[in-house]
């Protein structure tokens, strides 16, 4: 078996086979929001940035992120309560803090269930409704328990690269 040397390893993605890059690439081209999701692990504050962010259910209100089995939070995930924090165009400096390059400790909110993160462009506070396997990663469906939003330009991410939305004049609510 061909296992990658550290150096390899260090370069990440750049070291991913052919047709995983090309996988990878390809799902780039699906442009999407960012969010970070925060809670309280066994003994610390755990925050993971994710792009893996999907509105489910009204009725009851759910949602799901997708978590890479590699990552720290994923065990610790498991069962308990968390919030999705949508970053506003201003906070790429968050989802680069909660991504592996940390920066100023962020300024956090103790919620109703789960800690948050100041200023956000929207959360999602949820307790644990599901978790599915998804190959290398885990789904994980929460029961959305307290929201808000405020105005504001989004962060977005789009061919691994960081992008902003402007909040849009027109509105398709009656479409909805
Ligand atoms: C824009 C962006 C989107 C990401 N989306 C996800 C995601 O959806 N799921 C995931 O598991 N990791 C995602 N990551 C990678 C994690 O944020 C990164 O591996 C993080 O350092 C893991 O933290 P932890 O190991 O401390 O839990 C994303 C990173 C970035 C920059």
């Amino acid at each position: 078996m061909n296992l990658p040397s550290p150096a390899q390893h260090q370069q990440g993605r750049r070291a991913l086979p052919p047709r995983a890059q090309h996988f990878r690439g390809s799902l780039g081209r699906f442009a999407t929001g960012v969010a970070i999701v925060t809670f309280d692990g066994v003994s610390k504050r755990h925050g993971i940035t994710v792009n893996s962010f999907t509105s489910v259910s009204m009725e009851p209100p759910l949602v799901l992120v997708s978590i890479a089995r590699t990552t720290k939070a994923h065990d610790e995930l498991a069962g308990r309560p968390f919030t999705v924090n949508i970053l506003g165009a201003e906070q790429q400096g968050l989802a680069l803090h909660f991504a592996g390059k940390p920066g100023r400790e962020p300024q956090w909110v103790e919620g109703d269930v789960a800690p948050r993160l100041a200023g956000v462009l929207a959360f999602f506070e949820c307790t644990p409704w599901a978790a599915y396997d998804g190959g290398d990663h885990t789904l994980y469906l929460g029961e959305v328990v307290a929201f808000d939003y405020r105005n504001g330009d989004a962060l977005a991410f789009a061919n691994s690269r960081f992008t902003t939305i402007p909040e849009s004049q027109l509105g398709v609510e009656d479409l909805l």
